[in-house]
């Protein structure tokens, strides 16, 4: 469904909850990520771009004034309430959080935000992998902007999100997807410094290549404990070396160190050093149209995930695996998990006259060998944050 479509779908259904039309209507997209994985919280480069997902949100203020606030997700047919009157904190239901998470934000910069009736709902699978949590941060925190005037630097922005996430839903995840969600650019990549917070925008238009994303239909939950166990892992071999992150160092500094640290913390510190040179070569590689050392890069990054970091899970090998031997001359550019992993989805570069023969022997071969059915479509670069309505 087109962004237009979307909105129009979502005031329908305001207008139907809540009997009138919405005063405001904004989105905000999920994301995938090309190469550059668990890279953001080491300082180091990511290379994103939105998808045509969004989580979109319709709004009024109450009919009857005052400071409460009333969010209604289509998805689980559940509303949250709570009130801005006093400091918004965390409560039920859980998917609330985010929210509350956001509002925290812009009282905590002084935001008086007042009652508001949303109607929310999204077309980012949830628990997929694709930053559903971010769209969702990102989508509130734009709403936020326009319900108060209060309009904010896109960069703190995605900041005051990325708290929300760290505060409010326990993962203490880097910058990336809250980043994109708030400033992706349609028809590129962003080539995201994670340590100065600029982008480089890297042309993704040639209609021949496209962006196909396979949602293994695991699960896969950043809360458990692993995700901020990866992070301090690299805490401590940065430590090691002597350097502020795993931004500066260099595989040969890496080496020189290994008697210092165990084989897990040297293994985590691998990928990271790797997977940071692999991205900014990645990013030359898709602006000269070099395919196959782009699909090379991809590989090699799925395999230090698997092997060095650990984050891959079976699932996900199946379909790179798939993909991999349907290879070049079936029109597979390269394969890769993507995100922070541990089920998920993952994303593949292929020919676009393509996608269908590929589509259908991924999920034919994927089902035969886990059982489970995969979900599968194809995105260009969207557009970050907007507002529709406002
Ligand atoms: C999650 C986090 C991101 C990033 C990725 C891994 O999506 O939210 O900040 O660390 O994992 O690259």
């Amino acid at each position: 469904m087109s962004l237009p479509e979307l909105a129009q779908q979502v005031a329908n259904e305001f207008a139907r909850k809540y009997g009138r039309q919405p005063r405001w209507i904004v989105a905000a997209p999920g994301r995938v990520n090309i190469i550059g994985e668990h890279t953001d919280y080491n300082d180091g480069f990511v290379l994103p771009m939105a998808i045509e997902r969004y989580t979109v949100l319709a709004a009024d203020r109450p009919a009857s004034g005052g400071a409460e606030v009333s969010w209604h997700s289509t998805h689980v047919q559940e509303t949250a309430k709570f009130s801005t009157a006093t400091p918004v904190t965390k409560g039920a239901p859980k998917w609330s959080n985010y929210v509350r998470g956001v509002f925290a934000g812009f009282q905590a910069l002084g935001v008086q935000i007042g009652g508001l009736d949303v109607l929310m709902t999204s077309t980012v699978p949830l628990g997929g992998g694709l930053s559903s949590s971010a769209a969702l941060e990102v989508s509130t925190a734009t709403l936020l902007e326009v319900v108060t005037g209060h309009k904010l630097d896109p960069v703190k922005k995605a900041l005051l999100a990325q708290k929300s996430e760290h505060d409010f839903a326990g993962v203490p995840c880097g910058i990336m997807d809250q980043y994109i969600s708030a400033l992706g650019q349609k028809d590129h990549l962003l080539l995201l410094d994670c340590r100065s917070h600029q982008f480089e925008l890297v042309p993704f238009t040639d209609p021949a290549v496209s962006v196909l994303i396979t949602n293994t239909n695991v699960k896969h939950e950043l809360s458990g404990g692993e995700y901020a166990e990866r992070r301090h892992q690299c805490e401590e071999a940065a430590k090691i070396l002597g350097l502020p992150s795993l931004r500066t160092a260099t595989a040969a500094q890496l080496e020189q160190a290994k008697g210092k640290m165990s084989d897990v913390v040297y293994r985590r510190a691998r990928h990271v050093i790797g997977e940071i040179e692999r991205t900014e070569h990645a990013a030359a590689g898709i602006r000269n149209s070099n395919w196959p050392t782009v699909g090379q890069l991809m590989y090699a990054s799925h395999f230090s995930l698997r092997d060095d970091y650990e984050v891959s899970c079976a699932e996900l090998d199946a379909v790179v695996d798939i993909a991999q031997k349907i290879g070049p001359a079936g029109g597979v550019i390269g394969c890769r998990m993507t995100g922070g992993g541990f089920g998920g989805c993952t994303v593949a570069l292929v020919r676009s006259d393509k996608v269908d023969a590929i589509s259908k022997e991924i999920a034919t071969e994927y089902k035969k060998q886990t059982g489970i059915e995969a979900t599968m479509f194809v995105s260009r670069p969207a557009v970050g944050a907007t507002v529709i309505k406002g």
